[in-house]
């Protein structure tokens, strides 16, 4: 059995191979589809089997009928993929790849949390851990979650976890008061409100696009707000050529791919790399994924209980 060191299968890849053939190769021979999110590099997004947000991610790994279901994205995303389909072995190239979204909401602080307000339901985005969920009423994407806090009467008392952007913009929109968690995204807390008013200035005819995980002061300056998809999807069909892009610069490759003849600027951090990369999602890399294919490893595994518990708020979702 291959040695997993540091959280990957720890082998020296030799570099004459053509790893999107060898990749193609042993996911045909293992029955293997290969899911990407869009944050994940182009070379992987390339030679994936389908891309797609947290809601897209998670509807193709409970339809798939692959034996295996390789996962190029973060932890939490790969533990849904095997909550929905137990039945398949789920990998993921790299143990290592969390979520500081996930990370800001401990299950025991949470548990204590709900505990205190008894009244209240729990809708939970699914950048969470299976312990999260399982202490949820029904779990939301960036895609779904107007919708699902909405299908709630404006009465109900929620607690909205983990992410507070994502949260407070909701509460806006729909009027709701929901209790936040104070969690956030590293990625999307990184954008400078100043550098981004600078870029508008400079580029008048440049529309903002922002994902809701972004402060609401960045929010407050966007002209589309919406998940990765959704914003993929405005960048496409709206008729405008240039655009600011306010979430992780992976995205930037499908939409240079579906517009080529448009322009799209990544919007500036507030730090001096001028680098909005989620760390976590750049772990994966075409030779982890290469390495992961071939020795079947490193696998997600989950007590039965936990999948019992946990698929409950994830179906309830995908039930809308
Ligand atoms: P979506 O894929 O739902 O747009 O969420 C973005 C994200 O931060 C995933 O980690
Ligand atoms: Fe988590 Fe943010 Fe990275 Fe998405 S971009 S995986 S929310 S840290």
């Amino acid at each position: 059995m291959a040695q997993i060191k540091n959280g990957f299968v720890d082998e020296q890849v030799d570099v004459r191979l053509d790893l999107f053939l060898e990749i193609e190769k042993l996911k045909k021979e293992k029955k293997a589809v290969l899911l990407a999110h869009y944050y994940q590099n182009p070379d992987i997004q390339d030679v994936a089997d389908y891309i797609g947000d947290s809601l897209g991610l998670a509807q193709q790994a409970q339809k798939t009928d692959a034996d295996i279901i390789l996962f190029a994205g973060v932890h939490f995303m790969a533990e849904t993929a095997k909550i929905l389909n137990p039945a398949k072995k789920v990998l993921i190239p790299d143990m290592n790849a969390g979520c500081s979204l996930a990370d800001s909401c401990p299950p025991k602080k949470f548990s204590d949390f709900k505990k205190q307000h008894p009244n209240h339901i729990v809708i939970s985005y699914i950048n969470c851990s299976a312990e999260i969920k399982i202490l949820s009423d029904v779990i939301c994407t960036s895609s779904n979650a107007v919708k699902i806090v909405e299908s709630f009467p404006k009465e109900q008392a929620i607690i909205f976890a983990p992410d507070k952007n994502l949260g407070a913009y909701i509460n806006k929109i729909t009027g709701r008061n929901m209790l936040l968690w104070n969690g956030s995204c590293e990625v999307h807390e990184i954008f400078s409100l100043e550098k981004i008013v600078k870029l508008k200035i400079q580029h008048p005819n440049a529309l903002l696009v922002a994902h809701p995980e972004c402060e609401e002061p960045i929010l407050e300056q966007a002209d589309f707000i919406g998940s990765t998809s959704a914003i993929l999807n405005f960048t496409k069909t709206n008729n405008k050529k240039e655009f600011i892009v306010a979430t992780e610069t992976g995205i930037l490759h499908q939409m240079i791919k579906n517009s080529p003849d448009k322009i799209f600027i990544p919007a500036p951090p507030n730090n001096s790399c001028a680098c909005n990369d989620c760390p976590h999602m750049k772990l994966n890399t075409l030779e982890k994924i290469y390495l992961a294919l071939k020795h079947e490893q490193p696998e997600i595994i989950l007590s039965e209980t936990v999948i019992e518990q946990a698929k409950k708020p994830i179906l309830r979702m995908l039930e809308f």
